[in-house]
């Protein structure tokens, strides 16, 4: 069988995870994909920079636009970020050329995921992206296809490993973490790779919002609304607001929650307090955690690491593995066209 062969753009965090990551396990991958996955050509910003891998085996191309018009990629792989420009560039380019996209940009697809899903359906390709929510936790395909068969009327989540880590490293007096500042505990976060280019992004609450949107999509089919989400991130929490919550028997997380009711669609990510007895209360670190509650299956909650090399390469990989199988089913769980329309509740009502 002819080995799967796959542009990489983007060789940061997520793309040089990707490279180690198919080096590593290429042959389980083999057995379980049923052919070779490989990479034939890459594009990033700087030639020279070591990125800890070895890419001379691979075609470098200056212009990550080129990846969609070469003969010996099947699939393009797009791990750039932003959710306009080069990246949106590269896809729209890809599908229309009657590619396969594997993607971990949630800006992109929470901006427009409709768009080039409609794109992916009329050319008969996949668009895959499991690694943009929830980094290496599968919560894609556990609410598209897992709760396929059911009714979910809300979906909530610690959706951001970079806040996440923040939180709870400031809570913890055991490493230190206890009444550090806000800045420095950020900026090991940014060490450890699990921020976005722009920080602003995780703190902000405007990634969790993205991937909220998503999840909000896939849970209720619906079309993807982001505008909508109300949004708080955690800029302002201090130290000392954490200790108050820990003294009255709860931990400050940032929480994303979407809710389909009679009024409307709800989606709305802010600080919470969690009891110490939740289970939201227990994920700590890079870890995201999701719940949702289907009407036959019950309630599910789906836990892991959400950021980082390894967590979101993994994620990206089994796209690529379901790709090489042949799996090109629709990206949010039904045709675009089948897709509610959920007005946005009114503010202020629930
Ligand atoms: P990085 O910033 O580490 O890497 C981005 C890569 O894109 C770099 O290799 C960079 O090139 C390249 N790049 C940037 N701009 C351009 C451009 N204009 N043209 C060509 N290449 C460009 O990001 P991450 O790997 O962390 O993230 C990549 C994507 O994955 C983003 O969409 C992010 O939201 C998503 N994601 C990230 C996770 C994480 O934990 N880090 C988890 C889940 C999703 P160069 O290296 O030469 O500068
Ligand atoms: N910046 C994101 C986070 C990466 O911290 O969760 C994973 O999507």
């Amino acid at each position: 069988t002819k080995p799967l062969r796959i542009a990489l753009a983007g060789l940061g965090t997520v793309g040089a995870g990707v490279v180690k990551l198919l080096d590593a396990n290429a042959a389980l991958i083999e057995r379980r994909a049923g052919r070779a996955i490989e990479i034939t050509a890459v594009s990033a910003r700087d030639r020279t920079r070591d990125r800890g891998v070895d890419l001379s085996r691979f075609a470098w191309i200056d212009d990550t636009a080129d990846l969609a018009r070469r003969d010996d990629v099947d699939v393009v792989v797009e791990l750039v970020g932003g959710s306009d420009g080069p990246a949106l560039t590269l896809a729209r380019a890809t599908i229309a050329g009657g590619k396969s996209f594997v993607t971990a940009n949630k800006a992109m697809i929470a901006h427009h995921g409709l768009e080039l899903a409609t794109a992916a359906e009329a050319k008969g390709v996949a668009l895959k992206y499991e690694a943009a929510v929830a980094g290496g936790i599968p919560v894609i395909k556990g609410l598209r296809e897992g709760a396929a068969a059911n009714e979910i009327d809300h979906v909530f989540g610690i959706l951001n490993g970079t806040c996440n880590y923040i939180l709870s490293t400031m809570e913890s007096p055991s490493v230190s973490g206890h009444g550090r500042d806000f800045g420095d505990v950020l900026a090991e976060a940014q060490a450890l790779g699990y921020a976005e280019a722009d920080p602003s992004f995780d703190i902000d609450g405007v990634d969790a919002a993205h991937k909220l949107s998503i999840l909000a999509s896939l849970a209720f089919g619906a079309t993807i609304d982001f505008d909508s989400v109300a949004i708080t991130g955690i800029r302002h929490v201090k130290a000392a607001d954490i200790a108050e919550a820990a003294a009255l028997g709860y931990k400050i997380r940032l929480v994303g929650l979407g809710e389909a009711t009679s009024k409307g669609l709800f989606q709305r990510v802010h600080p919470c307090l969690v009891p110490v007895d939740h289970p939201l209360a227990h994920v700590t670190g890079s870890l995201n955690a999701v719940v949702a509650e289907g009407n036959y299956v019950g309630r599910l909650l789906f836990q892991g690491r959400g950021a980082g090399e390894g967590p979101t390469a993994s994620a990206v990989v089994a796209d690529l593995i379901d790709i090489a199988r042949g799996e090109t089913g629709p990206a949010f769980g039904m045709p675009v066209a089948s897709l509610a329309h959920l007005p946005a509740a009114p503010a202020g009502e629930r």
